[in-house]
């Protein structure tokens, strides 16, 4: 089992464990924040200060004035990122330190800096990486010349980098960059993918070439099938459908509306009462967004409650409380200083997009 918190805190009661969060919380006042992402699981949600989407959690961990900690209930990539954005004299804690993400995990420094090399090199090309990404490939973005994107800015970043070069080299997300580029018109024989698997037999690069993309994906996103689109509008006619765009380009391009995890909040939340919607994305929000919209049926697209992120899932209520108990002695994101600096620049010219 995945847990950092020690055995006496995983034994405990959640009401228990609840209640020490919060007295903890009170104690610290405005000494600490509790950012959450969408996908935390409820109890947690509920006990932090913020929720929002990895954007959105970015922008307020480079913004918060007051807290001195910031504990980032989400996983690695995100903490590096608050950390990266943050002012020195603040700290940032991730309460389970086993809360990676494999789509994070898929493009490797030595990789990139390898296929940069090859397709890469001519000087007409602008890096961009997605949020989900370590520091160090953030670093190599920054000092390249590009910048980060995340689900909700993505079209404004290769907008960007198109009035900066003529090609872009997305990592790591394949299905991300797609439906970025698809969306924006570019035609599929402008765009070529990078298999890190296969690099001795790298894709052609010509001068049409505007897209090269990093095959990667994210394992949750990807179980959505064209053919669960069309049992639940069997199921459920007048259904409404809205997915993430880290699914396939097919689920995507059937979808009713696609967007960030807050894009699909806000997208629930706009639909009359009585509706039904149907949501491509991770079961923890889901789940919460049924409980938080009773007067609508909000139900999980692939119909078999598969799409859960377990990386996202093993931050539990026992990992918060035991965080806070040691605030500052245990759970810290570090970044090296070299790197952070780099990351720091494609960070901010992303927030600039704004
Ligand atoms: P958002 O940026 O939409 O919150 O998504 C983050 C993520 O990891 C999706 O899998
Ligand atoms: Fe990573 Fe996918 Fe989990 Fe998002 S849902 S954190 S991309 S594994």
């Amino acid at each position: 089992m995945y847990n950092s918190a020690p055995k006496i805190y995983q034994n405990r009661a959640a009401d228990d464990l609840k209640a020490a969060i919060k007295e903890r919380k009170q104690l610290l006042g405005g000494k600490l924040t509790i950012l959450t992402h969408h996908y935390q699981r409820k109890e947690i949600v509920r006990l932090g200060d913020i929720v929002g989407d990895s954007y959105y959690l970015s922008r307020k961990a480079a913004e918060e004035k007051e807290a001195r900690f910031i504990v980032f209930c989400g996983v690695h990539f995100m903490a590096e990122a608050a950390r990266i954005l943050c002012r020195d004299d603040q700290q940032v804690f991730l309460p389970n330190l086993y809360a990676g993400c494999p789509m994070a995990d898929m493009s490797p420094m030595n990789a990139v800096t390898r296929a940069w090399g090859i397709v890469a090199g001519d000087g007409e090309t602008v890096p961009i990486s997605y949020m989900n990404s370590a520091a160090a490939l953030k670093a190599f973005v920054g000092d390249h010349g590009g910048l980060i994107c995340t689900s909700s800015n993505a079209q404004k970043a290769f907008e960007w980098a198109f009035a900066r070069a003529k090609r872009v080299f997305f990592f790591p997300d394949e299905n991300l960059g797609y439906n970025t580029a698809h969306g924006m018109g570019i035609p599929d024989n402008q765009i070529v993918t990078f298999d890190p698997a296969h690099s001795a037999t790298p894709p052609e690069i010509t001068d049409k070439t505007r897209i090269i993309l990093w095959k990667g994906y994210c394992h949750v996103h990807t179980s959505f099938r064209p053919e669960h689109l069309v049992r639940m509008r069997e199921r459920f006619p007048g259904v409404k459908i809205v997915v993430h765009p880290e699914c396939i380009p097919e689920v995507v391009q059937s979808a009713d509306a696609v967007g960030s995890t807050s894009f699909i909040v806000n997208f629930v939340d706009q639909q009359p009462a009585g509706s039904t919607i149907a949501i491509g994305t991770e079961l923890n929000l889901i789940s919460r967004l049924a409980d938080d919209f009773p007067d609508k049926t909000v139900v999980e697209l692939s119909g078999k409650g598969c799409p859960l992120c377990v990386n996202m899932y093993r931050t539990t209520l026992a990992d918060l409380a035991y965080t806070l108990d040691f605030l500052g002695q245990t759970n810290e994101i570090l970044v090296d200083e070299k790197i952070k600096n780099s990351a720091r620049l494609s960070l901010e010219r992303m927030l600039e997009l704004d």
